[in-house]
This record gives C-alpha cells, structure tokens and sequence, in this order.
C-alpha cells in the first residue's frame, strides 16, 4: 500500500528544480519501488516571476520560505536554497517542530552541524546530507552508517570539481591557471565569481564534513587550514609530471595518535596514487581504514541531476522514518574532536628555488633545512647562466618547521626566490 508523505522543499535552483522533475516524473517509478507517493506540498523560491523547468499546482510555488516549513501538510523539509544564516534559521525550526530534514548545504552543515544534530536528536528525526560532499557519490551514508564501526585513519577527497577541471587542463594542455579558469566559467564548471571554489573554501567546509564522520569527532570549518590553486602555476605542473606526480587539491583529513587534523591544500601526489587518475569536474574520495584497507568512491560531484539522485534517496530514507512514526536515533554521534595544530601537522614539501649558480648554494641551502630540524630527500638543480633552479622534496617534518626553513632560505644571499612551495602528499616519511 502506497501512503503520501508531503513535502516541501526550500529552493527551485540547479538541485531543487531537478528534484522536482524526478519526484513529478518519477512518481509512479519510485512508488513501485518504495511503496512511497510524494506530493510536493510547497516550493520556496526567491522570485515568483522567473521561469521555471517544472510544473506544480497553483499555490505551491511561495516566496516565503516559513511557509514551507510551518506548513502542517509538510512532514519532510528540503533545503536546497543553501547559505547559511537564514537556511540555518529554517532547517533549525524545521527539525525542532519534529519534521525531518534533508539538505545539500555543506557551509551549513560545516558551519552548524553540532547545533543541528543536536536539534534532530531532541526531536528525534533524522537530519540527512548526502548530497552536501561529492554531489551524485554516496559518501556520507558509507561513512556515517557502512563503516561506523572501522577505525578510519585517513580520508582524502578530490571534492571540487571545478579546481579539479581547471588543474586538469593545467597538466595535460599546459593552460595557465587564468585559461584554464576562464574555460570552466565557460562550460559553466566555475561560477562568475570562483572564490569559494578556487580559494579552497568550499572543500574545507566538506572536509570538515568528512574528518567529523570519518572519526565520529566534530572538526568544525574553523578547524580545517586550507589554500587554494590560484598561485599555481604551469610550471610545477610539467615538473611535477617529469616526476611521476599530478597536482591535486585535496581535502585530507587524518587521525593519528597526536589527535586529528583536517586541511586542504594542493598536492603532489604520485601518479599512481587512484586519485592521481580523477580527471575533470569528477569528484572522488579514498579512505583508508585499519581493517577494510582501502576504499575509492568517485563520480559526479555536482550538476543538478546527480545530486537530486543523492536527495533523493536521503528524502525516501528519511520519509520511511515519518510512515513508520518512530523516533529515530542518531546516525553519529559527535565527541570534542582532540586536534592538532596546523603548525604540527607533518607534511613533506616541495620547493622551488630560483638561486645564484655558483658553488656552496646547495651547501647554505642544506644547512637552512637542518636548522629548522627539516631533511632533505631529494634535490634536482639545473643552471641556466649565472643562475639555477633548483627542485627540492623534504622528508616530512612539521609544518612550523617546513615554513621556518624556507623564510630562512628566502633570506639567503644566493637566492633570488623562492618561486613555490607545495605539499607532497606520498607514502614514504
Ligand atoms: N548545484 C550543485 O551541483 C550542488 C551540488 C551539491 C550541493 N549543492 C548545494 O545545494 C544547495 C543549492 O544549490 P543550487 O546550485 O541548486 O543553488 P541555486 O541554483 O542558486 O538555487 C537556489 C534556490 O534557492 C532559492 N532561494 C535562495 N534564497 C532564497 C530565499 N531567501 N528565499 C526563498 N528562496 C530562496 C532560489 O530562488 P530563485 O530561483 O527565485 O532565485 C533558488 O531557487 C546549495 O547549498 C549548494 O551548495 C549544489
């Protein structure tokens, strides 16, 4: 027997219009499946004249995302309008009125998980967010439910698309960072403005996302360091290939027996690592458990089609809860995560330095390492006249070390400058 479950849904975007088709769509299909008939009860958008790419009876479409949620014909919220402040205000009401929510927001979830959770868990509903990491992947329900009981030791995750698309034209076509930006814009990979896909941003927030499942222990976004591509350049890139390495932005997020740590930053990581290999706006995640070994999920990260299909699934989740009128535990449970300075996080470096070819630099250069307790593992020079570049990978030493190293070899008399730095991210120590 097939029982209704009213919805409503917080924006009519990318994602919100694409899960509207499907439920309007694929309404008969996925009643057969689920024994579930949705109805879209209410719709928020912001303007009520634009056009939309779906239909729903007069009076469902409102300009006024409370009606959505106080509605008593809504029993399950979507918010799929993102932001932070205002979709947190509508997802915090939702859940404390007892109704519960799925939502694709990962600056909400990193920013005001633990309020939320917490919510969810007075009402005992579920609060579901698939689609906020890796869009279209199931990676949140493998890690929060699948693995729960695996001692996860490290997560690493291409989880842009855009800077994954403009550093993949960067490697393989020699494109300079600005084209190679300036053709995601085009292909509609990269918003007008790219600053919280470039700078690094929108992959913290998901690897807070990801450290706080992964180790049951809650790494807020304020938690996670990251930088951005935009100081890359094509130059690295070809070097980093002539080296058996690709340059990644990952998301990584560890545990070890210090506490945990989450960062994003891009990488040099060795050409047969299976993240290596994720090209384009793909989107992939790899963790590494003590007992299960080592795990791949990739696919579409984004696009409103593939994450519909990731809300989607979480609204079928969530709705059997609803029919079946029990009160749900929650899925995790966050302890205070023990985190480790940024500073003390070890990581091997790469460096490039433009210095005077003349004998003794490698010498100075050696000695400045070995002050700052940094070794060295490999040193590639080429002189090109009175001047040499040259290429140097460290062991894996402390980040405050690593910096103080390389502030002192940029003060060194022989050296023009210090062209770049870039984490290494391999194996070996
Ligand atoms: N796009 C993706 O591929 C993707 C993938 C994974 C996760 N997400 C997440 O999913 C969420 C939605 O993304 P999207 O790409 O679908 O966004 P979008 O295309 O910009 O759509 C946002 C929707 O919310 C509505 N809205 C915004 N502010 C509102 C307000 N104050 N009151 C009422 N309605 C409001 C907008 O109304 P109008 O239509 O009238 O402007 C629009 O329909 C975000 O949190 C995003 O991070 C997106």
């Amino acid at each position: 027997m097939e029982s209704t479950v009213g919805i409503g849904i917080l924006g009519a975007g990318t994602v919100g219009s694409a899960l509207i088709q499907r439920l309007v769509d694929d309404h008969v299909a996925i009643a057969a499946k689920t024994g579930l008939d949705f109805s879209v009860r209410r719709v928020a958008v912001r303007d009520l004249g634009k056009a939309r790419a779906f239909e729903v009876p007069d009076g469902v479409l409102t300009d006024d995302p409370w009606l959505v949620v106080n509605d008593p014909e809504v029993m399950l919220v979507v918010e799929v309008m993102g932001g932070r402040d205002r979709a947190g205000d509508l997802v915090f009401a939702a859940l404390e009125a007892g109704k519960p929510v799925v939502t694709a927001n990962k600056e909400l979830v990193a920013s005001r998980g633990l309020e939320l959770v917490a919510a969810a868990e007075r009402s005992g509903v579920p609060l579901l967010f698939e689609a906020a990491v890796g869009g279209g992947i199931p990676i949140i329900r493998p890690l929060s439910e699948t693995l729960a009981g695996e001692p996860v030791e490290r997560v690493m995750g291409i989880v842009n698309g855009t800077t994954n698309f403009i550093l993949s034209r960067m490697a393989e076509d020699g494109a300079e960072y600005g084209e190679a930006l300036a053709e995601a814009q085009a292909l509609g990979y990269a918003e007008p403005d790219p600053t919280a896909d470039v700078s690094g941003a929108d992959a913290a927030a998901k690897a807070s996302i990801l450290a706080s499942l992964a180790f049951g222990a809650w790494v807020g976004v304020d938690d996670v360091y990251y930088e951005g591509i935009e100081d890359l350049s094509p130059i690295d890139m070809a070097f980093a290939s002539e080296f058996g390495y690709a340059i990644k932005l990952l998301a990584v997020a560890e545990r070890s027996a210090a506490g945990i740590s989450a960062r994003v930053h891009p990488v040099l990581l060795p050409v047969d690592h299976p993240l290596a290999a994720i090209r384009g706006a793909t989107n992939a995640v790899f963790i590494e458990g003590e007992s299960v070994g080592e795990l791949l999920f990739s696919g579409p990260g984004a696009g409103g089609a593939p994450t519909a299909t990731a809300v989607l699934g979480d609204v079928i989740d969530a709705a059997r809860g609803v029919l079946a009128g029990a009160e749900v535990a929650p899925r995790i449970r966050f302890s205070p995560a023990e985190l480790i300075r940024f500073d003390d996080v070890a990581t091997k470096w790469y460096v490039r330095l433009e210095v005077e070819d003349r004998p003794g630099v490698l010498a100075e250069i050696a000695g400045a390492f070995g002050d700052s307790g940094v070794s060295i593992k490999s040193v590639w020079q080429e002189g090109a006249g009175d001047e040499a570049l040259l290429l140097i990978v460290t062991h894996r030493a402390a980040e405050a070390d690593q910096r103080a190293a390389v502030e002192a070899i940029a003060k060194l008399d022989p050296v023009r400058q210090v062209a770049s730095v870039l984490r290494v991210e391999s194996e070996e120590a």
